[in-house]
């Protein structure tokens, strides 16, 4: 009921476009996406060579370098990470303070912004060896307080690093193991989360990664920036929506009646019913990632022991869509969070860690992206316009008038 054309008599042409549908807010030359093409590229790589050959922290070096490492860029690289997994003593008792049923995100967004309380040393945006130090620390601690988070919500012991291990199979053992006791590392299960990290390690300029950039446009730090990415990412529409399929399937289950009935609901948009894992803002064709990620399902499932009644009724969901004019016309296809939390189910994770492990794959996008905004010398404090629907100037008026 906006009189857009009156609005903008009294506020000057400003461009109106909620939720960004067409606004760009940088230029960026670390991903690339084509969505109607169905094209992922990280600094030009094709990410299906990445996810079959590459590694998380060869990625993620490629992301925030630029370019891929050789041999040596990458051991040094990879050293220097396994030298700062620890916590400091007193971040470990942070995660006594939390109530025993908090949800590991918002314990993820908390730790990672008290980093910025125990390394002031490396708080400097402007400072290139100050930067270097906390891109470091943080990927190095990331899967530490996320296995914090986790062991302390099932009231377990905490488990010291073992930097003998690499980054992922530290997270596993960090995550699954027991103090003093050998944890063998499933290597089909660390590969094919390491390829799962590759495929969520950036996807330009996306809401957690608009929030980096915009918080860091105030030259806020980098742990500071990375934790508002971190609760943005906490959101259903965003990365919750990998806890929110297997929660849509679970309840599928429990209250019976089929995939189709449940479609018939979506297609009747109930309030609050969504096919959860499915639609995405720039794949209208679909989405590369959730083609890897089914690959890899189809793969590791049966080895991991999935939950073949929540396997069969997804794959029963996007059959039943996929052929579905609602879905068809609307361009709705499986996003990268429609298979990925039945794998880590499998893995053993409870639903509640699914946006954890999605923050820890995304996390190098997130320090490429605010790394390539700092450089930026063109770089200017994020700050939309709006067009202004309230009153018109009027009156205070006194209490008794009211
Ligand atoms: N289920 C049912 N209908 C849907 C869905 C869905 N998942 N997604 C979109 N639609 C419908 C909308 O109701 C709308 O229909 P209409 O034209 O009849 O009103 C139409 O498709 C267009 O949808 P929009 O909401 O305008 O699309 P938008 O680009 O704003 O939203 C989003 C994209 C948020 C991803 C949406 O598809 C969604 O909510 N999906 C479910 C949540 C999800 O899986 N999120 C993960 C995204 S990927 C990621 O973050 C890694």
């Amino acid at each position: 009921g906006v009189d857009i054309s009156k609005l903008l008599a009294t506020t000057g042409v400003i461009t109106l476009d909620p939720g960004f549908m067409n606004t760009g807010s940088t230029t960026s030359a670390i991903t690339y996406i084509d969505g109607d093409a169905g094209i992922l590229r990280y600094r030009g790589y094709p990410i299906e060579q990445l996810a079959k050959s590459s590694t998380f922290l060869e990625t993620s070096y490629l992301l925030i370098y630029g370019e891929l490492p050789t041999q040596t860029e990458l051991d040094a690289f990879t050293s220097r990470i396994s030298r700062h997994t620890l916590l400091h003593e007193d971040l470990k008792r942070f995660f006594d303070g939390f109530p025993r049923d908090a949800h590991p995100m918002p314990v993820l967004s908390s730790a990672v912004s008290a980093l910025s309380t125990f390394y002031q040393d490396g708080l400097d945006p402007f400072n290139t060896e100050q930067v270097e130090l906390a891109t470091v620390r943080l990927l190095a601690k990331l899967p530490t307080i996320a296995a914090y988070a986790y062991k302390k919500s099932i009231g377990q012991p905490l488990l010291y690093p073992d930097n003998s291990l690499g980054l992922v199979e530290n997270f596993l053992r960090m995550s699954f193991g027991f103090p003093a006791e050998p944890y063998e590392v499933d290597p089909k299960m660390a590969k094919a989360l390491d390829q799962l990290l590759i495929l969520h390690a950036d996807h330009e300029q996306n809401c957690s990664t608009s929030t980096v950039r915009l918080v860091g446009s105030s030259h806020a730090n980098l742990f500071a920036s990375v934790s508002a990415g971190i609760n943005a990412l906490f959101g259903p529409l965003h990365g919750g929506a990998n806890q929110a399929v297997l929660e849509m399937l679970e309840k599928m289950r429990v209250e019976g009646g089929g995939v189709d009935a449940f479609v018939k609901r979506v297609k009747n948009k109930e309030p609050g019913v969504k096919l959860m894992g499915f639609g995405h803002r720039v794949y209208k064709n679909y989405d590369p990632r959730a083609a890897l990620v089914k690959a890899t399902a189809d793969e590791v499932l049966a080895d991991l022991g999935a939950d073949d009644e929540l396997l069969q009724l997804a794959k029963q969901l996007e059959e039943v869509a996929l052929s579905d004019e609602y879905f068809i016309s609307r361009k709705l296809y499986p996003n990268v969070d429609f298979y990925t939390g039945l794998i880590y189910k499998a893995m053993g994770f409870p639903t509640r860690m699914f946006t954890v492990l999605f923050a820890l794959g995304r996390l190098p996008g997130w320090i490429a992206q605010w790394r390539e905004m700092i450089a930026d010398p063109t770089t200017k404090i994020g700050r939309p316009r709006q067009v202004y629907t309230g009153y018109a100037e009027r009156d205070w008026t006194g209490m008794a008038e009211r």
